[in-house]
């Protein structure tokens, strides 16, 4: 049977997942909570991270080595870089890209080192999944590359740049992380975000306000896919 890895940033990310298990079992392992448990009838184990790439790798490689995992869903917020992405709209990745990755000193493209990939893509199937479940719930669901750095970008000038260069719809601080250890260990991941704030002067104000409401979107949303995943 699969076993599927539900991983957030925050708690505020994975409470209302933890919430819907039977038969949790935790575990504190490498300073971080893991909570097994059965979601109707599937195996699960759900993990927050803490914020940022390192803590995001460590805990995607923990997911999948210790636990066993072999499907990574990843749910959580992000701040907004197209228009068209209002506070609580969902977003799920074709790929995702380091945009904090620099070493163009020697002539390579932002977001590239020897050996990676500038845009790593995201599980084709998944994707897939998801677009019928937002169909079959009469929900939008934007597809586009989202940026990851470990910056909170609370700055236009900064947002507009991540844009441009990296084609981005959204940013945010784990998924590009997530996708090289998923992507390295051959497990299909997916990453799901609902937007909290625009990444301008009002993000801190907004991703404060914003923060459990679209987790929770995200979340919701993420269930209703493990539901269709096959078992
Ligand atoms: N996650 C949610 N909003 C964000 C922002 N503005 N910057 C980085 N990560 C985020």
């Amino acid at each position: 049977m699969r076993k599927i890895a539900i991983m957030g940033a925050m708690p505020e990310e994975i409470e209302p997942i933890i919430g819907k298990l039977e038969n949790v079992k935790e575990t504190v392992y490498a300073a971080n909570k893991y909570y097994e448990g059965i979601y109707n009838g599937k195996e699960v184990v759900v993990a927050y991270s803490k914020i940022g790439k390192v803590f995001a790798t460590l805990t995607a490689t923990i997911l999948i080595e210790k636990f066993a995992c072999d499907t990574l869903l990843f749910s959580g917020v992000a701040g907004a870089i197209s228009d068209e992405l209002k506070i609580g709209d969902l977003i799920i990745a074709e790929g995702v890209s380091q945009h904090d990755l620099d070493i163009t000193a020697f002539g390579h493209p932002y977001g590239y080192v020897p050996e990676g990939e500038v845009c790593i893509p995201t599980d084709m199937n998944l994707r897939n999944i998801a677009k019928d479940v937002a169909k079959e719930k009469g929900l939008t669901l934007k597809e586009g590359i989202i940026a990851t750095g470990d910056q909170f970008v609370a700055n236009e000038e900064r947002k507009n740049w991540i844009g441009s260069t990296f084609k981005a719809d959204a940013l945010e601080m784990e998924g590009a992380a997530v996708a090289v250890v998923c992507s390295s260990l051959n497990i299909p991941f997916f990453i799901l975000r609902a937007i909290s704030d625009s990444a301008d002067m009002d993000a801190s104000f907004n991703f404060d306000e914003f923060l459990e409401s679209s987790a929770k979107i995200s979340a919701d949303f993420i269930l209703t896919m493990v539901d269709a995943i096959d078992s």
